[in-house]
C-alpha cells in the first residue's frame, strides 16, 4: 500500500477496510483555515497589499478592528494568545512612525498616544539611551509591544505559585523571556502569560508602541522589585511587589 504522504494531492485511497485517507495540499488547507478564521489571508485584497507601503496607525486600526472585536471576546489564556498574535500580525505592517505629542514621565521616558481607547490604546513610548522602565505587572489589560526605533532589552516574568498582587511578603518570579526588541520585533503580554515586563534601552535609545486592550476594571499597577537570583538554571529570582508602580 502507498504511504499517504506519497499520494498525489487530494487523491483518496482505502488503506484498510472502512478507512479512507486523502492527502491534502497545504496551500488549499491553509486558505480554507484563513477563510474560516476571518483572518487577512482570506482575501485577495490582502495579498495585493503585501508589497504596499507601511501602514499608518489609521490603516492599522481600520484593518484590525473587525477581527480584534471578534477575538477579544475569548479572555481565556488561549483566547488572549490568539488575540495578541493576530494583533501583532497586523501591527508589523506599521513602519516608521513619527512620535505623537508626548509628555515626560521621568527617568528618560516619554509617552504619547496615537489612538484609543476603543477598541485598544496605541501608546508610543520613547526611552533615552540606557533608560529603564522597571518591571511591572499587567493586571487588567493585555499588550502587544512593537519596536519602532533603536533597541531595548525586554524581560518578561511570571510569579511562581499563586499570584497575590497585594502581598508585601517576598515572592518568587521566573524570567520567562529575555528579548532584544528592535524595529519590527513584537513582545506579547497577556494577563496569563509573560504578564510582568521591564525595559532597558540600548545605547541609541529606543521607541516602541504598546497596544493595550483593557479586559478588566483599571487598577493600580504593581511594580516589581527584583531581588537576587535564586536558581540560575530555572531563571528564578526573589522579588517583592511595590503596589502603585
Ligand atoms: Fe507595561
Amino acid at each position: 500500500m502507498e504511504h499517504p504522504s506519497e499520494l498525489p494531492a487530494d487523491q483518496r485511497v482505502e488503506c484498510a477496510p472502512g478507512l479512507t485517507v486523502a492527502r491534502r495540499s497545504f496551500f488549499a488547507t491553509a486558505a480554507t483555515a484563513f477563510a474560516a478564521a476571518s483572518l487577512p489571508g482570506a482575501s485577495s485584497s490582502w495579498r495585493s497589499r503585501q508589497n504596499a507601503a507601511d501602514w499608518t496607525i489609521e490603516q492599522f486600526v481600520r484593518e484590525v478592528t473587525p477581527v480584534a472585536k471578534e477575538l477579544v471576546a475569548d479572555t481565556s489564556a488561549r483566547g488572549q494568545d490568539r488575540y495578541l498574535l493576530t494583533l501583532a500580525a497586523f501591527a508589523v505592517r506599521l513602519g516608521t512612525l513619527a512620535a505623537p505629542e508626548s509628555r515626560d514621565v521621568g527617568t528618560g521616558h516619554r509617552i504619547g498616544s496615537h489612538h484609543g481607547p476603543d477598541p485598544f490604546t496605541v501608546l508610543h513610548w520613547q526611552l533615552e539611551a540606557n533608560a529603564i522602565i522597571t518591571p511591572h505587572a499587567h493586571t487588567y489589560g493585555n499588550v502587544v509591544t512593537l519596536g519602532v526605533r533603536g533597541s531595548a532589552l525586554v524581560c518578561n516574568y511570571e510569579v511562581v505559585g499563586p499570584r497575590d498582587y497585594e502581598t508585601t511578603a517576598p515572592i518568587e518570579v521566573v524570567r520567562v523571556q529575555e528579548q532584544v526588541l528592535r524595529p519590527g520585533d513584537t513582545n506579547l503580554v497577556s494577563l496569563e502569560r509573560h504578564y510582568i515586563h521591564g525595559f532597558t534601552a540600548g545605547a541609541e535609545g529606543a521607541e516602541g508602541l504598546d497596544i493595550t486592550t483593557r479586559l478588566q476594571a483599571k487598577r493600580k499597577t504593581p511594580g516589581l522589585e527584583l531581588g537576587p537570583g535564586k536558581d540560575p538554571t530555572a531563571r528564578t529570582f526573589e522579588a517583592r511587589w511595590r503596589i502603585g508602580g
